[in-house]
């Protein structure tokens, strides 16, 4: 069998409201961070981390994502023709061959525990990633879920991505308490979703990166609705903790909020400097730009 994480599930069924009206007719997960779509970046990093199976939950405003990866014959016959064969190989690379994409459509958006929930069909028995797409994580060696497919293969249990956040803004994360276990690794003892920062256990928000095991499913099934009244993936998690173990792990890279505005800007300049394309000119403009500001 292939090693890794074979099925990632990418629940993409929330509104985008911060990015409106940028998002009113084309879904959050299709704006680019230099020339890919954020979606692009997190297929990529999840295939990286051994995905066959790509699962997207999606609403009827999210169609062009499936648009986005599916073969376009006209533009593709009309390259050939052209002979631009590089930008042919860049059509085509946008789902590489033996990667398979399932789209399941979550009716009305009640939270992310529930958009998870949507893809339990399609997963089935074996433990999962998660990609929150918006969440953008770039390391240069290895890209996150990877990094958190290998912990997974050695600690079992659910692995979820952590990193040190402003403790101002707890209420925006889940939050978890729990014990160093050396490696980057927290043994989790408790997780609550969204704490005023005085309710806060630690300073270690989860961010948008996962491994489950099936058995999420089943717990998110019993789950009532929680803060901000969704069906909370966290709350799940939490119920997950009496059976088996969970792990935090700070991962290597740098993550970008790519939800919102400042977060989105940042990433992209920050890919742009990765790219020789643009690298160069931008370390003289940059400068410039921001000085006339
Ligand atoms: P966010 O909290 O970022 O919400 O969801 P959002 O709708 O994408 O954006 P804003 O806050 O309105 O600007 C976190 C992730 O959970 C998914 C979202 O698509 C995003 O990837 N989600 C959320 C669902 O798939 N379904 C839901 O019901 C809620």
């Amino acid at each position: 069998m292939k090693p890794g994480l074979r099925k990632v599930v990418f629940p993409v069924a929330g509104l985008g409201t911060r990015f409106l009206p940028a998002t009113k007719v084309v879904p959050k997960e299709l704006l680019p961070i230099v020339d890919r779509p954020l979606i692009q970046w997190a297929v990529d990093e999840a295939v990286a981390a051994g995905a066959d199976t790509l699962v997207f939950v999606i609403n009827r405003n999210k169609r062009a994502i499936a648009d986005h990866f599916d073969v376009a014959y006209e533009l593709e016959d009309t390259l050939v023709r052209r002979e631009k064969h590089d930008l042919l190989r860049v059509a085509r690379e946008v789902l590489p061959e033996g990667v398979e994409t399932v789209y399941v459509v979550q009716q009305q958006a009640l939270g992310l525990g529930h958009a998870v929930l949507c893809a339990r069909s399609v997963v089935g028995d074996a433990d999962f990633g998660v990609i929150l797409p918006d969440d953008f994580i770039f390391d240069r060696q290895t890209p996150a879920l990877a990094q958190m497919a290998k912990v997974h293969a050695q600690v079992g249990g659910a692995v979820v991505a952590v990193e040190p956040v402003d403790p101002q803004w707890t209420s925006r994360y889940g939050i978890i308490d729990g014990e160093d276990a050396g490696d980057e690794l927290i043994r989790v003892s408790a997780i609550v979703e969204k704490p005023a920062p005085e309710d806060a256990p630690s300073n270690l928000g989860v961010v948008g990166r996962y491994v489950l095991p099936a058995r999420i499913f089943d717990l998110l099934a019993a789950t009532e609705p929680g803060a901000g009244g969704e069906i909370q993936l966290t709350d799940a998690i939490a119920a997950l903790l009496a059976e088996q173990p969970v792990h935090g792990y700070r991962f290597s890279g740098k993550r970008f909020d790519c939800g919102n505005k400042l977060g989105f800007v940042e990433a992209t300049v920050a890919m742009a400097m990765e790219d020789p394309a643009t690298a160069d000119a931008l370390r003289e403009s940059l400068p410039e730009i921001i000085g006339s500001a």
